[in-house]
């Protein structure tokens, strides 16, 4: 099975087998067929935050389901229960039709629902861990199915219990969101902040603050459709303080956001500074409008990619010393 269509990078890949269950009961089904077939299974969402650099000889299995169903609310909030297989941005929409906010900021993410609690998604001063009630898995090897509370899923920056803990071992087939019924907007980032400026608009609903979030992204951030690419290839690092204002007297400009475990940088201002930004290596680069974005010219391997991306890494702890870790899972 030809995995092309299934991974933003657009990489051509090949995977032995390949599954794409439309309910539990489907998934059950098919974790039985590849145990049976001695088959490790990985499950592979929107593709969107994975670089595939081999064929896979595993079972990919790729939930299709995607039902929205509203459990509880009041006065306040909506709880809603949304299947692992739902495209993140078409739910986005779903709430803003329905007049659920809070999760405006966080407008065309790429991936699937599934996904979002993984690696703690988040942009422009939201992360999901602020709207998510419990995640439901499946354990791939017993196939037992669990639930976890928002609080014991330990989140952080780009972070949780399903990253370390949990990591291969589960499937995340549905997520409980807590969503807000009054209209309340977050808008201190600064890019929000000059795009709604831009558009002339004073007092933003959280539909105008959706429009500016996909604005930003649609100016910064590749269409994979059109140019193969993973969003944020690595992650922002975070230094301990001292680092951090040793870093600060050397190079006055580094942007540095407060952290509850340090300080944070800025990945792709540490890339653009080691010179890299729209840089080409052969079929891949380093997009020319957000450095922290590897990209594919069309022809690029995974490995070819991979390359790139250890080159980008010795220059970037060359300069500054700081080592960057990819965000995306490499296959
Ligand atoms: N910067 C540069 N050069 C660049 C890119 C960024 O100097 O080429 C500087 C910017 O000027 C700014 C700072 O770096 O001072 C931060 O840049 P930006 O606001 O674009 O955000 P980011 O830190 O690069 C993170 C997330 C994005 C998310 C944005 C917006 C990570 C790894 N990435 O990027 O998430 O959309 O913030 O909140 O945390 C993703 O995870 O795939 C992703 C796209």
């Amino acid at each position: 099975h030809n995995l092309k269509s299934y991974n933003t990078f657009g990489l051509p890949v090949l995977a032995n087998y390949f599954g794409a269950p439309g309910s539990l009961d489907e998934i059950k089904e098919q974790l039985e067929w590849a145990d049976k077939q001695k088959r490790e299974v990985k499950i592979l969402g929107g593709g969107s935050n994975v670089l595939i650099t081999r064929d896979l000889p595993y079972f990919i299995m790729h939930p299709t389901f995607s039902k929205v169903e509203v459990v509880d609310e009041n006065e306040t909030h909506v709880w809603v229960d949304v299947d692992g297989g739902l495209n993140w941005h078409k739910f986005v929409l779903h709430c803003l039709e329905n007049g659920w906010y809070g999760i405006e900021n966080l407008s065309l993410i790429p991936g699937n629902v599934g996904a979002a609690p993984i690696q703690n998604i988040g942009a422009y001063g939201v992360e999901v861990k602020e709207l998510i009630d419990t995640v439901f898995y499946l354990e791939l090897e017993s196939g037992v199915t669990r639930s976890v509370k928002n609080k014991d899923c330990d989140f952080g920056y780009r972070d949780s219990i399903f990253k370390r803990d949990l990591k291969g071992k589960i499937l995340i087939y549905k997520v409980r969101f807590r969503l807000i019924k009054k209209v309340q907007v977050e808008t201190s980032y600064g890019a929000i902040q000059s795009e709604l400026e831009k558009m002339g608009i004073a007092s933003p609903t959280p539909k105008d603050v959706s429009a500016a979030v996909i604005a930003i992204r649609q100016s910064k951030l590749p269409d994979p459709k059109e140019l193969g690419n993973s969003g944020s290839f690595f992650k922002n690092p975070v230094v301990d303080v001292n680092t951090a204002e040793e870093l600060k007297s050397k190079f006055p400009n580094l942007p540095n956001y407060p952290n509850p475990n340090g300080v944070k940088l800025a990945a792709g201002w540490l890339i653009e500074q080691a010179g890299l930004k729209g840089k080409r290596f052969g079929n891949c680069g380093v997009h020319d409008k957000q450095a922290l974005v590897l990209v594919n010219y069309g022809q690029a391997t995974g490995t070819e990619i991979w390359s790139m991306a250890q080159e980008v890494i010795k220059k970037v702890q060359d300069q500054f010393g700081i080592s960057l870790e990819p965000e995306v899972n490499i296959w």
